[in-house]
């Protein structure tokens, strides 16, 4: 019943896609998400905090079975081999989120090679690791490596100029993520709700498929998704409360306490980003308005300023606050609906709830409509 283009494009069971949130490990969140039929995410930009956030960085890597004396190359190795491992079986999907900023392209570079490479040493391990979703960037230059290499291409975008850019590169399935998800959201952003339907509009006529991110969290998010033409939905905020997320007890715990109106738009690390609403957050919110208006106004800069700079380091140092879980410091990302989020399943038991639900909504409409 829920078979839709995004399940047969990537051989998941259900149209949902565990989003990547980087740079925190979703080492063990994605094999959990993997094994319980969804796509799996590991995210990779953890491998940018060496020196900046030493602790985010050793989690990263010891997460992922390795350790951070290794060599990048090795730590991606090693996390993919993990999850795949631990994925045989359930026969879980699973893939990459890279972002290819213009100042993380080396890097985006080393990621997709190395994940290349490991794919082509290891055939079988292909047949799982299908997917590599590419974010914050231009998708034009990366098309051909990725799609010559046999993976599936999956890109998000914050506008339908955006997605239109994506259907010229080749992406296989575009992710339109509006206004309410968590951590950076677009300068100019605009809701799910309206940029979801817009963006499957484009798309028709190219046989596009597109899922939505932004808000999406339960059966009823799903099957909104699906009205609104969506081939399924990604869902961040949603896994990271969750008993196999690989986030801090109280990031976590922040995002089931959220409550009414439980989330604020302040300075996040490459532009606007989306908090969960506390003391610190709303002082982050108060120094954003000071010193980076261009937040609130659709003005982007490039975070050299130094006001930008103070509130980028102020970011850091929070956030190692809240994996310290010093509560009085802490800073913790989270989407619009973490007001919706009260509790803290284990992943399999979210899954079947939320297809169970879907399932049940779709079945009742004949009955309440027709
Ligand atoms: C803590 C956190 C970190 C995130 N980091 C990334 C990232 O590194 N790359 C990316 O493409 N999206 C990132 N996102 C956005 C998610 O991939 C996803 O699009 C978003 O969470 C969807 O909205 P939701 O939170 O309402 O589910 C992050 C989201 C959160 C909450």
């Amino acid at each position: 019943m829920l078979n839709t283009a995004l399940c047969k494009s990537l051989g998941i069971k259900y149209p949902i896609i565990q989003a990547g949130m980087g740079p925190f490990s979703n080492n063990k969140l994605c094999i959990a998400t993997a094994n319980a039929g969804v796509l799996g995410l590991l995210s990779t930009s953890g491998i940018t905090t060496r020196t900046n956030q030493p602790a985010i960085y050793k989690h990263f890597a010891e997460t992922g079975g390795a350790s951070p004396d290794d060599t990048p190359e090795t730590i991606f190795r090693k996390i993919f081999r993990q999850t795949f491992e631990n994925t045989k079986e359930s026969g879980g999907i699973f893939g990459i989120n890279v972002m290819v900023s213009a100042e993380l392209k080396p890097i985006a570079e080393m990621i997709i090679n190395t994940a290349i490479q490991e794919r082509r040493e290891n055939p079988e391990m292909g047949e799982r690791f299908k997917v590599i979703f590419t974010s914050a960037g231009d998708p034009m230059p990366w098309g051909e490596k990725i799609k010559s290499a046999g993976f599936k291409w999956l890109h998000v975008v914050p506008s339908v100029k955006g997605a239109q850019r994506c259907q010229k590169a080749g992406v296989d399935v575009i992710v339109a993520s509006g206004h309410e998800g968590g951590f950076h959201t677009s300068w100019e952003p605009v809701h799910s709700m309206i940029l979801l339907p817009a963006v499957v509009e484009a798309m028709a006529p190219h046989g596009v498929p597109v899922v939505g991110a932004g808000g999406f969290c339960d059966g009823k998010t799903l099957v909104a998704a699906l009205a609104l033409g969506a081939a399924g939905a990604q869902m961040g905020t949603r896994f990271l409360a969750t008993q196999e997320s690989d986030f801090a007890e109280l990031w976590k715990q922040g995002i089931v306490k959220a409550g009414d109106r439980g989330t604020l738009v302040a300075r996040g690390f490459v532009g606007p980003a989306r908090w969960i609403k506390t003391p610190v957050s709303l002082k982050h919110q108060e120094n954003t308005l000071k010193k980076a208006p261009g937040v609130f106004l659709g003005v982007p800069d490039d975070g050299m300023s130094e006001g930008a700079r103070e509130l980028i380091d102020f970011e850091r140092e929070a956030i190692d606050a809240t994996f310290e879980g010093d509560e009085s410091r802490a800073l913790y990302a989270g989407g619009e609906c973490a007001q919706r989020i009260n509790d803290m399943p284990c992943v399999k038991d979210l899954v079947a709830q939320i297809v169970d639900e879907t399932q049940n909504i779709i079945k009742g409409f004949p009955q309440r409509y027709v």
